[in-house]
């Protein structure tokens, strides 16, 4: 059974990097949810927009010793549950063909979990939901890239990629065989592989 599972399915951990609380990005995270909840698993999703979470400083103190991150910010809270996670989902808007900084400060702050004497994502699932605003996903930039550089780089596994054009607030709720998708990789990633 994977670390963090419940006895029926995995504990996903949803990231959501969107400002807006009634946006493209929580239509696909609540279908990804509802795929995942109804397959036994529990999922905790974390609006990061508005918490207090601070750009990692390099001070390298979690490289000396694994004591963990010295910011005392929200950030403090997401920690374990990043180590208990067994799937962590980052849901986003593309921002100028890239990360919104909401996720960037986030996963900057993953380094205090990746020491030389642990690496807390080894073995992971990670997935992403995205959604742009222009025609596809070419002129929409490198997230895909990027997050495909992270899970080689700590071992895991990249499972499932759910994306579509969605401007305005609504748009994604428009297109039933996006919000599908995103419900059919919860269900996926929901149970136990
Ligand atoms: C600051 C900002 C930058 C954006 N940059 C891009 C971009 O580079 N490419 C793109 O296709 N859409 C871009 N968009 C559009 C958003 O990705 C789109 O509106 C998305 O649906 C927003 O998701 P949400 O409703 O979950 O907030 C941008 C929007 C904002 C507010």
């Amino acid at each position: 059974m994977p670390s963090g599972g419940t006895l029926s399915g995995n504990n996903i951990l949803v990231l959501n990097g969107s400002p807006r609380k009634q946006g493209n990005t929580v239509s696909l995270a609540n279908r990804f949810s509802a795929g995942a909840k109804g397959v036994g698993a529990q999922v905790d999703m974390i609006y990061l927009h508005g918490l207090d979470i601070r750009p990692c400083d390099a001070c390298n103190f979690c490289q000396e010793g694994g004591n963990g991150c010295v910011i005392t910010d929200d950030m403090q809270e997401i920690y374990p549950k990043l180590r208990a996670a067994d799937v962590i989902v980052i849901a986003c808007p593309v921002y100028w063909f890239s990360l919104p900084s909401q996720i960037k400060l986030c996963i900057d702050r993953w380094y205090a979990l990746e020491t030389p004497e642990e690496s807390v994502f080894k073995g992971k699932s990670l997935a992403l939901l995205m959604v742009y605003g222009d025609a596809d996903l070419y002129s929409s930039g490198g997230i895909i890239y990027t997050l495909d550089g992270i899970c080689r780089y700590e071992e895991m596994t990249f499972d499932g990629i759910v994306h579509g054009t969605a401007l305005d607030p609504g748009d994604a709720e428009k297109n039933p065989q996006l919000i599908e998708q995103a419900f059919l990789l919860g269900k996926k990633l929901g149970a136990f592989s």
